[in-house]
């Protein structure tokens, strides 16, 4: 299968339950390893990156959003979502201002001091997008990032998305069931039996 993003482009991927949805995401984050082909961001090939490169990767140019939660236990959702850029050098209190205002743009302003552990899966999910957005990646891979959100926190994080992948030049894949979610995509794919199929718009499946 290929696959070309560009900068700028938001594309949604669906697919049956185990067709690799997941494996290619991660494949593409470099936190799996694949036994064939590339994946190329700038020309770099992600699958060739040594592990200090790929953490490397993984903190300047991707915004990961995983399929489950990887927030730090015990700390607050304000300095999960600060969380990278913290570890980028960024001063305590910038950090957890720039986390504040994300954290706005994805719907979860209360509940901020709360611990991660403690949160509902959707205030997690929440939480990963504002941290993904936090370094201004130029990719982004969100595995259904929506699927405990009810539909108005889905089309506030979907209207999200598409809005800071076209104004930040970024190029984002975004895993999904929800048909809804395609109206936000500029492209949609079905990932069925190891290949890839790109929908036309009109030919966008719908309820
Ligand atoms: N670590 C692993 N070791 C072995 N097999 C795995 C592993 N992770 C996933 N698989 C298998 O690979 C296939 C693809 O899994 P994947 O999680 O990528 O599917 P998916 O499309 O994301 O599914 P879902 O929609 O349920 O999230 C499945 O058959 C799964 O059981
Ligand atoms: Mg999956």
């Amino acid at each position: 299968m290929s696959l070309q993003i560009d900068s700028g482009v938001l594309v949604a991927l669906y697919g049956p339950s185990g067709s690799g949805k997941s494996t290619l995401l991660r494949i593409a984050a470099g936190i799996e390893s694949a036994d064939g082909g590339a994946v190329l961001v700038d020309g770099v090939d992600v699958t060739a990156l040594s592990s200090r490169e790929a953490s490397d990767y993984r903190m300047h140019v991707l915004g990961w959003v995983g399929q489950e939660s990887d927030l730090i236990d015990g700390a607050s959702a304000i300095d999960n979502a600060a969380f990278k850029l913290i570890c980028a050098g960024r001063k305590v209190r910038e950090a957890r201002r720039a986390a504040a205002s994300l954290l706005d743009a994805v719907g979860f302003s209360q509940r901020r001091e709360q611990r991660a552990e403690t949160l509902s899966m959707g205030e997690r999910q929440r939480v990963m997008i504002a941290r993904a957005l936090s370094m201004g990646p130029r990719v982004v891979l969100a595995d259904e990032p929506t699927g405990n959100l009810d539909s108005r926190r889905t089309h506030q994080v979907l209207e999200l998305l598409r809005v800071t992948t076209r104004e930040r030049g970024m190029a984002t894949l975004l895993v999904t069931h929800d048909e809804h979610a395609m109206e936000y995509a500029d492209k949609v794919y079905a990932l069925q039996d190891g290949a890839l199929r790109e929908f036309a718009t009109e030919s966008r499946p719908r309820t």
